[in-house]
């Protein structure tokens, strides 16, 4: 187990939201666009007084059946931004989505910003370059990313500070942001009512996502948790994204305090094993590992994205 009292990255992190929680710092503005296509939400983080501001896991439409690329999505978060006069710094990626593919250049394009996400990209690279087959020109290194983040880094939005927590287990490059008060975990820990993230993919493991999802629980519970995804648990007809660091503690399903890790582990790996691929698993790593520009065109003029198969 990580020894807290060393965890520095965590202390810092701690910091910064016990800062905001208290007043002495400003606390960010928080707008969110719920994806029902696929489930993702997209957050826009900004500073109220100097309007910078941050797009977190933004969703570029896609349909796989025509291979047909769309912006609605994107293009009411341009409009948002827009409207609210912020000034875009960052494009945050919390890791390689596999449900969805980012909208980040589009958004880059229209607003500027940085593309970033965390440095064990380089792994997720490895791995998915290699599955499929991308030759010499794929570079494994990160590059195709503006800016790549590593545990315990420091950065802001406007004047408000912001923190980068690695939380793998859900993939190896899972990041977790922590700006002032509000927290966005990435694919950890969902809603308290629908549990936890899915530890089954290339170089998952659900050990490592309790360890991830205990050390954010650490974080103060009045933070504000804004999350990734949501699937409207059984019995909630309204799809939802906030909550709080105290109410995951205390009620999160899977991994609310008291439940060991061994148990977490065995409810995880057994709910995994009877999971799907998600519909856009295949288009999304292509596109997402190379910070959502497609494969480069053929000599048509036109990219294409590829289906390993399987069972031939
Ligand atoms: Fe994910």
């Amino acid at each position: 187990m990580v020894d807290r009292e060393q965890d520095t990255a965590l202390s810092q992190a701690t910091g910064i939201v016990e800062n905001a929680l208290l007043g002495k710092t400003r606390a960010p503005v928080v707008h969110t666009f719920f994806d029902e296509a696929t489930f993702t939400a997209t957050h826009v983080v900004h500073d109220p007084e100097n309007r910078a501001a941050a797009i977190i896991d933004p969703v570029l439409d896609y349909d796989p059946a025509s291979g047909r690329v769309s912006h609605e999505s994107a293009d009411q978060v341009i409009a948002y931004v827009k409207e609210q006069g912020l000034e875009v710094a960052w494009l945050l990626e919390t890791h390689a989505h596999a449900d969805h593919l980012s909208a980040a250049p589009y958004l880059k394009g229209a607003l500027g910003g940085r593309i970033a996400i965390g440095a064990h990209i380089v792994d997720v690279q490895d791995t998915f370059g290699a599955t499929f087959n991308v030759g010499a020109d794929f570079r494994h290194d990160g590059s195709q990313f503006d800016h790549l983040f590593a545990d315990g880094d420091i950065f802001t939005i406007g004047e408000i500070e912001a923190a980068v927590l690695h939380v793998p287990g859900h993939t190896p490059a899972d990041l977790a942001y922590v700006v002032g008060d509000a927290v966005f975990p990435g694919d950890t820990i969902f809603m308290p009512d629908f549990g936890t993230a899915r530890a089954d993919f290339p170089g998952g493991d659900a050990r490592t996502l309790y360890r991830s999802i205990r050390r954010l629980l650490e974080l103060p519970g009045k933070a504000r948790l804004f999350l990734c995804h949501d699937y409207k648990a059984p019995g909630r007809d309204e799809f939802a994204w906030e909550t709080t660091i105290a109410e995951e503690r205390d009620g999160n399903i899977h991994a609310a305090t008291g439940v060991s890790e061994d148990d977490f582990v065995s409810m995880r790996e057994a709910r995994d094993v009877t999971l799907g691929m998600p519909r856009l698993i295949l288009p999304s790593i292509q596109v997402n590992m190379r910070a959502g520009h497609f494969p480069p065109p053929e000599d048509n003029g036109t990219r294409y994205l590829k289906i390993p198969v399987q069972g031939v």
